[in-house]
């Protein structure tokens, strides 16, 4: 019986429910594939690099580099695991969506890469692209709202909130980041971005992203309590934004759109009957034109995040690397 050596790096909330996950189902896939799931080494940000690294050059082969951090500093580990022939599967944008050359440095192992909870959580958006591009399909353009944040504000404010208001609800519901701005700066639906364009072999950098954030500059560097203090001086503009829509069957949404030769995200009015116009509370929605799907686009739709689906999503890539393993 085969043996797969597991290295997890990031036991947060996501990576803590991936491991409860696994513990729960661990024996019923061992038998299912008849191999053996065995965690050598879970490390936290206490943990040093060095050791991290060491611990995978000396992990026996096959193994998975799991990555569930959100650190920026993980790409040589990565780099690490992959050079000496392993797996890996990760949540964590920024390795990336970082500069081409690290992208192109991992994204060259593409077989051993595995990465669908980078976009939409554990909705199957970025498997479905891989295949259908390795079965030769084209991909024409991909639309899509891919911020679970966004999109519950963007919803509460058609519902006829207040933006502070729906800043505040959603802050309170734990939908946003400890710091809202980091949801209404754009970067990280810029990172998903990046990533798809990625994906579609465009050769471009976060910075050829034009990122407009829903809070002006002044803003910007003040603590968030004062933040959510003065957010009320948003009200007017999106509640006028919002209703000027609404007059023309429109709405607002926060949507990232990508093709070969352009990649962009920012607030766009959308139809109220279009798939986007339609979407509700937190989930994310990825709408895939293809040559094969051009008339009738695809359409990927539902939760976007939270722990328990993102964790499902890394599992899913983990069975992808076990039934490699296990052939
Ligand atoms: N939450 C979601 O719904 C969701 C959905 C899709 C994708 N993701 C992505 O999944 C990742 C994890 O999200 P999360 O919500 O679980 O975040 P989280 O709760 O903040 O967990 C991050 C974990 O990574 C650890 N960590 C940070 N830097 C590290 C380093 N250099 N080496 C080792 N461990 C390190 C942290 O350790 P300490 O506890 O010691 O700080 C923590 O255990 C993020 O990249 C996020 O973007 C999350």
């Amino acid at each position: 019986m085969r043996t797969l050596n597991i290295i997890h790096l990031g036991p947060g909330r996501v990576g803590k429910t991936f491991l409860d996950q696994l513990t729960t189902n661990k024996v019923k896939i061992e038998k299912q594939y008849n191999i053996r799931l065995k965690i050598l080494a879970v490390f936290d940000s206490k943990s040093n690099d060095i050791t991290v690294k060491e611990r995978i050059t000396a992990a026996p082969l096959p193994l998975v580099f799991i990555d569930t951090t959100a650190s920026d500093k993980t790409t040589t580990a990565i780099g690490k695991a992959l050079r000496k022939g392993g797996f890996v599967v990760m949540s964590n944008k920024k390795p990336l969506a970082s500069n081409q050359k690290t992208f192109d440095s991992l994204f060259r192992y593409r077989n051993k890469l595995f990465f669908e909870t980078t976009v939409g959580a554990g909705l199957p958006i970025i498997n479905t692209i891989r295949e259908l591009i390795e079965s030769g399909d084209e991909i024409l353009e991909i639309q899509g709202c891919f911020s679970g944040t966004l999109g519950y504000i963007f919803s509460l404010l058609q519902k006829g909130r207040k933006f502070s208001q729906a800043v505040f609800e959603a802050k309170e519901k734990g939908f946003t980041e400890p710091d809202p701005r980091d949801d209404l700066s754009g970067l990280d639906v810029a990172r998903k971005a990046l990533i798809l364009a990625r994906l579609i072999d465009s050769k471009i950098s976060l910075e050829d992203i034009k990122i407009t954030p829903l809070f002006p500059q002044k803003l910007s560097n003040l603590s968030v309590n004062d933040f959510m203090k003065k957010i009320t001086l948003l009200d007017k503009k999106y509640n006028k934004m919002m209703n000027r829509s609404k007059k023309n069957k429109k709405t607002l949404r926060f949507v990232a759109k990508v093709n070969k030769r352009s990649c962009s995200v920012g607030l766009t009015e959308a139809d109220l009957e279009s798939d986007v116009g339609q979407l509700d509370g937190p989930d994310n929605i990825a709408v895939i034109k293809t040559k094969n799907y051009s008339k009738n686009p695809l359409v990927i739709k539902g939760p976007g995040a939270g722990p328990q689906v993102t964790a499902g999503g890394i599992f899913g890539d983990l069975l992808r690397v076990i039934k490699i393993v296990s052939l």
